[in-house]
Order: structure tokens, then C-alpha cells, then sequence
């Protein structure tokens, strides 16, 4: 078993988790249950954190919460002294409610409503990435009516595209988010943003991509940035002062992925921002980063019960669990991949290859092929690795399961963060026919 943080296997042979046995929280809480290990999560927060402070170099971090967010993680992720993305009102609300401060919010999106714009102005938020020309001028005018100055960063796509080891350059980046910097839709953002009034522009930011292994797409975006931002201060005497090089830092869910650490990402983009802007004699911005994966993603665990099993004879066996693509879509959706272990006999020797089943009605509803495992029985409690970022965020009620509790562990310490949904839950939005509808 590959060891994530403070997961180890017990003396009963059980999973073990922030100093939690696993198997009680199964016990306690019933599966499906994601389980978060807060040490791993701060420990990563602070590898970001603390290598911009060692190299002198003024920074955000900003955990994106898309990733996961509830108002338990944000309340950890404000103790960490994170800055916070959000992408929608209802990512901020949680926020808001978690307490967080409601300056050090930078909120994105390609679509952001007249109404999350309002609510991001009244909440007086620290940040908007502007992303097109449409909201460009519908915050202008929603900040003058108000009477209040927005502090913005254009998103820009700088023509590079990066997923785990491949990075690709394109001219023309063909991508529903931000301003184009090679085909001049940047530089007129730019000099829209800087002749309004209630609009403060900071600088630019991009998001090159997710999953990524290597520091190649990251320099190469920060380098195209400031060679368009020397021409501007050239031009318009424009500084930028923040430059935002996005998220997508990759992390380990098996053995193919080789991720490098928090603080070597962070320190080949220092330089490269040192390096590029000194060749313009430019002042150094700050620099702000958004990871969401490599911040949650190895820090969660997801435990499921085992039920029917279905022997296809000479080509597989299928074993189903109690969950699936309603708490984990990313295996249908993208074809992710996962490792297991059966949580409560870690150190049984595997016996077979079987193909993990989700329970949805619906053949796609595969959560892993092909896992080595000990023969596993039904009532088995299987221990799904890093499921932590982009699961409980993409959850749904797709055939009216209820959406799994999530609990944070640390220290021996049980914190339930998020309950499960009940039968009542699902139906809460529901209303019946009315009486000129219904045929009765
Ligand atoms: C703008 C932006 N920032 C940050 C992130 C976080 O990416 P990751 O979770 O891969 O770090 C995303 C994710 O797609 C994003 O779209």
C-alpha cells in the first residue's frame, strides 16, 4: 500500500487515518464516507505557503474550492492563512458563512451572473478575474451604482496548454475562458479596464491546465505574460502588480503519477518570474498560485461497503460496492484511475484481480478495473486513495442516492464536517402536481 500522510495500517491490520481507526468511523458513520486527513492538508497549504516566504517573495496562495468546499474546509483553509478562490455564488456564500475574510476572495468564471457580481461587490471581496468583455463592463457599471472600487485581474489565455507530462503551444488558444494575449483581445481588456473608474486592475492571471508533472507549461506561461507586459508598460506605462499563474499542480493516485513536490513548482515559477522580469527591467509582482488537487486530493479517502459480486467466467470479476459515480464521477467522466486496499484487512496477501462496481443503474458506472485485491467477501470495507478533490464537489443524486457524509480526522480527533443526505433531502426541492396539472 502506497502511504498518503498520516495513513498507516494498524495493529488490527485497519486502515488508520489522522490517528482514526478507519473501520470505527465506517461503524460510526455508515458507508460511503469521505474521510479528509487534516495534517496532510495543512502540511501541503504550508509547503506552498512557506516556500514563497523563504525565497522573500510576496504571494497568495489561494486554495481553489472547487476542488472541495464546504464550510468546514474553508474554516481550515482560513486557519492556514490561505487566500480563497470561488467560481459561483454558491461557492462564495459558503464562504461567507464559513467566516472567511471576505478580502482575500478572488472569484472566477467564464459566466458570473449580474447577481454573483452584486453579491461579490456588497460582500466586498478582495479580487474579480474578469474574464471576458461582457462582465468587464457589466462590473464597471454594477460597482458605479454601488459606489465601490473592484480590485481585478484579466484572465488571460497565454497559448499554453498543459496536462501531466504534455504541454502544447498554440497560436490561438481555442478555450472558452479569457482574453486572447496573442490576437490583441488582452491588450484591449487592458486598456478598456485601465480608463474605468470604479475598476482597479492588479495584473493578469492564467490556468494553463490540471494534473500537471512538470514546471515547463508554468515557465513557459509566465514567460509569455511578461514579454506581452513589457510591451505594454512600454506602451501605456501599465505595471502590472499581481501575476496569477493559476492552479493544476499534479498529484499521485497510482504509481503511473510521479508528481513533483509543493515547493518545486513554486520555486521554478519564482525564478522564471525573477529571471523574466529583471531581462525587462520590470518590478517583480506578486505572484499568486490557486491549488485545488494538490492541496485535498491525496488528503481524502472514501470507504465503501462491498455487496454482489458477478463472476464473468474467464473474462473478470465484477465485486459492487455502495457508492459509485454519484460520489465519484471522475472515473466515468475522464476516465481517472484509483488504488484500493479493503480497509479493514490491509495486510492480507492479494489473491485476485476484480473490477470495482459502482451502484448506479448504468454500465459506465465503474469506479475501478482491474484491482488486485485479497479475496474480498460482502460486508468488506473497501479504502478508495485520494479522492479528495474534485469528489464530494461533483456529487450528485443521479438515481436519488443521498450524497455521502464527510468527516475531517487529525490528532486522534473525529470532526463530521458535512452530514449525510437523507430520503427527505432529495425530496426537499419536490413538489406535487398542482390541482390544475393533476388529472385526478
Ligand atoms: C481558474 C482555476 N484555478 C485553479 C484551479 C485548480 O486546479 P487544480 O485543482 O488542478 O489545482 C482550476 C481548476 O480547474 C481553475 O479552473
Amino acid at each position: 500500500m502506497h502511504t498518503y500522510g498520516t495513513a498507516r495500517v494498524n495493529q488490527s491490520g485497519h486502515l488508520e487515518v489522522g490517528g482514526v481507526d478507519v473501520i470505527s468511523l465506517a461503524n460510526k458513520y455508515g458507508t460511503p464516507l469521505y474521510i479528509y486527513d487534516v495534517a496532510l492538508i495543512r502540511e501541503r497549504a504550508r509547503g506552498f505557503k512557506e516556500t514563497f516566504e523563504k525565497l522573500g517573495v510576496s504571494a497568495q496562495v489561494a486554495y481553489a474550492s472547487k476542488a472541495f468546499s464546504a464550510i468546514g474546509m474553508i474554516q481550515l483553509v482560513e486557519e492556514e492563512g490561505l487566500s480563497l478562490d470561488v467560481v459561483s455564488g454558491g461557492e462564495l456564500y459558503t464562504a461567507l458563512k464559513a467566516n472567511f475574510p471576505a478580502e482575500r476572495i478572488h472569484f472566477h468564471g467564464n459566466n458570473k451572473s449580474k447577481e454573483e457580481l452584486i453579491m461579490a461587490i456588497e460582500s466586498g471581496i478582495g479580487c474579480v478575474v474578469v474574464d471576458n468583455f461582457y462582465e468587464l463592463h457589466m462590473l464597471q457599471s454594477l460597482c458605479e451604482q454601488q459606489g465601490k472600487v473592484m480590485n481585478i485581474l484579466l484572465r488571460v489565455t497565454p497559448g499554453v496548454e498543459a496536462h501531466t507530462h504534455d504541454y502544447i503551444t498554440t497560436g490561438q488558444e481555442d478555450s472558452k475562458f479569457g482574453f486572447d494575449l496573442n490576437n490583441g483581445q488582452a491588450e484591449e481588456a487592458m486598456q478598456i479596464a485601465l480608463k474605468m473608474t470604479a475598476i482597479k486592475l492588479l495584473g493578469v492571471h492564467c490556468h494553463i491546465g490540471s494534473q500537471i508533472f512538470e514546471t515547463t507549461g508554468f515557465t513557459l506561461a509566465a514567460r509569455k505574460i511578461i514579454e506581452k507586459l513589457a510591451e505594454w508598460k512600454e506602451r501605456y506605462q501599465f505595471e502590472s502588480d499581481v501575476l496569477n499563474l493559476g492552479g493544476g499542480f499534479g498529484i499521485r493516485y497510482t504509481e503511473e503519477d510521479d508528481p513533483l513536490e509543493p515547493w518545486q513548482y513554486v520555486e521554478e515559477i519564482i525564478k522564471e518570474v525573477q529571471d523574466q522580469t529583471a531581462t525587462y527591467s520590470m518590478s517583480m509582482p506578486e505572484i499568486w498560485i490557486e491549488p485545488g488537487r494538490s492541496l485535498v486530493g491525496d488528503a481524502g479517502i472514501t470507504l465503501y461497503q462491498t455487496g454482489s459480486e458477478k463472476h464473468v467466467p474467464k473474462v473478470r470479476k465484477y465485486i459492487a460496492i455502495d457508492g459509485g459515480m454519484n460520489d465519484n464521477i471522475r472515473p466515468a467522466l475522464y476516465e481517472a484511475k484509483y488504488e484500493a486496499v479493503l480497509a479493514n484487512r490491509v495486510n492480507d496477501p492479494v489473491e485476485e484481480t476484480v473490477s470495482i462496481a459502482g451502484k448506479c443503474c448504468e454500465s459506465g458506472d465503474m469506479l475501478i478495473w482491474d484491482l488486485p485485491l485479497p479475496k474480498a467477501e460482502s460486508g468488506d470495507i473497501l479504502a478508495v486513495f485520494c479522492t479528495g478533490a474534485y469528489g464530494y464537489s461533483m456529487a450528485n443524486n443521479y438515481n436519488r442516492i443521498p450524497r455521502p457524509p464527510v468527516v475531517f480526522v487529525e490528532n486522534g480527533n473525529v470532526d463530521l464536517i458535512i452530514k449525510r443526505e437523507s430520503y427527505e433531502d432529495i425530496i426537499k426541492l419536490d413538489l406535487p402536481l398542482t390541482r390544475t396539472m393533476s388529472h385526478k
